[in-house]
């Protein structure tokens, strides 16, 4: 594995490799010297062209982890507002030395262009393009939800996939590159997946895709997920106007205050509730909600450390080697 761009041409084995690192990355963070020298002398590169809190800082925080140097790039603020193209900007990378360019962009594809370009010779990892896939995101959902399964099943994640469990993915399909990334991954690890969202909000082509399609959030809720993904609604990427109304929104794909007290109805104590963040509260999920002990989402947040660790240990270090192996492990 070279590049990290999507989740869809994501093998079972690399995804399996990625989420059992990440268990040993989230060990090392657990000591009281969080660091590891594994990537001492290398340099990573964020590079951002769209806004991020949890992305950027965690691929900031997995990357010092390591022991890398980190340079961290926005679009705001860069030569980009001058109308420097990605070209330049990435040969000006390449030219400071970049092992690995860590990117967001706003067009879909952008992070392939980059990777099969030529202009840089560095590990290229996808922290979100357009609509189209943020696998680190997907990879540190599975993360969390494994975890979760494992916990209930007593048994060990590490080595496991998702087989059996049932994940419900709720809201702004159409804009959502998570739910793409999530769907992809989710289905490869085994797992089976519905997407709720209004009509409106889905993409063309969706009756094609591996999973079921529902306009109706409480039948779904009646089929028993484990897990229920909330998507945010990006308003920033809608040109025309909301559809539906903010109200309905809520009150037909929301996760409110009365749906959290219908898990406990349905006698699914059991089922966790999921969002990438950032959230918009009181629109695709009500504050008591996303404040409820079934809610992962900051532990999805430092779970991202981990994977994104996990993500650029083994695109740098040589990959899923014996040889990167006994150097984790006697770090
Ligand atoms: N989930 C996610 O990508 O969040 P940020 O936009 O804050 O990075």
């Amino acid at each position: 594995m070279k590049h990290l761009l999507s989740t869809r041409d994501l093998s079972r084995t690399d995804a399996l490799a990625i989420l059992d690192t990440a268990e040993q990355m989230a060990a090392v963070s657990q000591r009281e010297v969080k660091k590891l020298p594994v990537l001492r002398g290398r340099t990573v590169v964020n590079l951002f062209f769209e806004d991020s809190t949890r992305t950027r800082i965690s691929f900031e925080a997995a990357a010092k982890r390591l022991s890398a140097d980190v340079i961290n790039f926005s679009a705001k603020g860069s030569s980009v507002s001058k109308g420097e193209s990605l070209k330049d900007t990435a040969q000006t990378l390449a030219a400071i030395g970049a092992d690995a360019v860590v990117i967001r962009h706003g067009s879909s594809g952008a992070p392939a262009r980059l990777a099969s370009s030529g202009w840089i010779d560095a590990a290229v990892l996808n922290a979100g393009d357009g609509t189209h896939e943020h696998p680190t995101q997907a990879l540190l959902d599975a993360f969390t939800m494994r975890r979760h399964w494992a916990r209930l099943h007593g048994t060990a994640s590490t080595g496991t996939d998702l087989t059996g469990m049932h994940v419900v993915i709720v809201g702004d399909v159409l804009h959502s590159r998570v739910a793409r990334s999530d769907l992809w991954l989710l289905r490869t690890l085994g797992a089976t997946v519905t997407l709720v969202a209004p009509p409106t909000l889905l993409p063309f082509g969706v009756e094609s895709w591996p999973c079921e399609v529902s306009y109706d959030l409480d039948a779904a809720l009646e089929t028993r997920p484990d897990a229920v993904m909330m998507l945010r609604v990006q308003g920033e990427r809608m040109h025309s106007a909301f559809f539906p109304s903010v109200r309905e929104y809520s009150r037909r794909w929301g996760f409110d205050d009365v749906r959290l007290r219908r898990l406990d109805t349905l006698g699914l104590e059991d089922t966790i509730l999921l969002h990438p963040g950032p959230m918009n509260r009181g629109l695709e999920i009500s504050s008591r909600a996303a404040d409820s002990p079934r809610a992962t989402i900051l532990e999805q947040v430092s779970n991202g450390v981990s994977v994104r660790m996990a993500s650029l240990y083994l695109l740098l270090a040589g990959g899923n080697t014996p040889a990167a192996t006994a150097t984790l492990e006697n770090a």
